[in-house]
């Protein structure tokens, strides 16, 4: 069950992304069959919650509002990379998987040619709302291509080559933690450093020296790897009703997850670490005297979510 505090949130960030959402494609390529594609998987059903971290980035703290439209354009831009990967990552080329956020998968209505496409469509558009947004205002450049780096061989594309690599296999536990800090923690990390970089327009050598940067990043790994030792807990003790994706299928694909290197119990012990990490960086925002509480029920909800 979710609580009334996470479903609020997930209200309120329902509210703030969707009109941004609804007008990623222009209505004269509306009718187009990879652009329904893209919009039927952006709108299938996810849980948002990397737009969300983006929001309680900003309230925590208490960033310039002025920055809040552009903040918006890049977690909108977040969300299609992020749906593109599902989309790809549910390829029978990948994890050949036929549900997902509750519905079928974008290649079992439109076709593995056409879901393909809407994969490449969603990055090639979020790549192309990333330099819109850096013509506007060169401020934000490192903004973009820190969200672009995240996305690639460093990040997302990087980690989901070392799991497609690691099937069949026995990997170490330090290779399993770069995998999931890749391919699930650099789009996390992204979501949660953002509005920062964003509103302040910092440069690639400032966010290499900034506190709060280096704070907001270490954050962000914490919760990136709680949030994968989830998933792959939830894969064998979650139902596919509940879950919107199937179930019970990374033993059976042989796939190196914590629960297959660790076992229940040892994957579940790894992630109280870090969802007690996650507490003990947020308390030390709070000392500084930034609002922490809604990125705390975020926390609680992370160590027991069930979808
Ligand atoms: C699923 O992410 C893929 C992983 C990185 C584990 P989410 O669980 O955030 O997926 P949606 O967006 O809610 O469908
Ligand atoms: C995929 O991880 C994460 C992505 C980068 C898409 P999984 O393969 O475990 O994600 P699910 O379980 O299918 O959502
Ligand atoms: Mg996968
Ligand atoms: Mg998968
Ligand atoms: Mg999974």
């Amino acid at each position: 069950m979710e609580n009334a505090d996470i479903m609020a949130l997930m209200e309120r960030t329902e509210e703030w992304i969707l009109p941004e959402l609804w007008n990623v494609f222009g209505k004269d390529v509306s009718e187009d069959i990879t652009v329904k594609a893209a919009m039927y998987s952006l709108f299938a059903g996810g849980k948002r919650l990397r737009p969300m971290m983006m929001m309680l980035t900003s309230d925590m703290l208490g960033l310039d509002e002025s920055a809040d439209a552009d903040v918006k354009y890049f977690a909108a831009t977040l969300e299609m990379i992020h749906t593109y990967s599902l989309i790809h990552d549910d390829l029978p080329a990948m994890d050949n998987d036929d549900l997902r956020r509750g519905k079928p998968t974008c290649h079992k209505v439109f076709g593995e040619g056409i879901a393909t496409l809407a994969g490449d469509l969603l990055l090639n558009s979020a790549m192309e709302r990333l330099f819109r947004i850096s013509e506007k205002d060169n401020g934000y450049i490192y903004a973009a291509s820190a969200l672009a780096k995240n996305a690639g061989i460093y990040g997302m594309i990087g980690g989901q080559s070392i799991d497609i690599s690691s099937t069949d296999k026995k990997i170490s536990l330090d290779l399993l933690i770069e995998l999931q800090e890749k391919k699930t923690g650099a789009l996390i990390e992204a979501a949660v450093v953002t509005p920062y970089y964003v509103s302040k327009k910092l440069t690639s050598e400032e966010s290499m020296t900034d506190g709060t940067a280096i704070e907001l990043r270490k954050l962000a790994s914490h919760i990136g790897l709680a949030f994968q030792i989830r998933d792959d807990i939830l894969d064998v003790i979650s139902d596919s009703a509940v879950l919107g994706k199937s179930t019970g299928k990374d033993e059976r694909d042989s796939k190196a997850t914590f629960v297959t290197l660790l076992g229940l119990k040892g994957a579940e012990m790894r992630m109280e670490e870090e969802i007690n990490s996650i507490r003990d960086i947020l308390s030390c925002f709070r000392q500084k005297g930034f609002d922490t509480a809604n990125y705390e029920t975020l926390t609680d909800y992370l160590a027991d979510r069930d979808r």
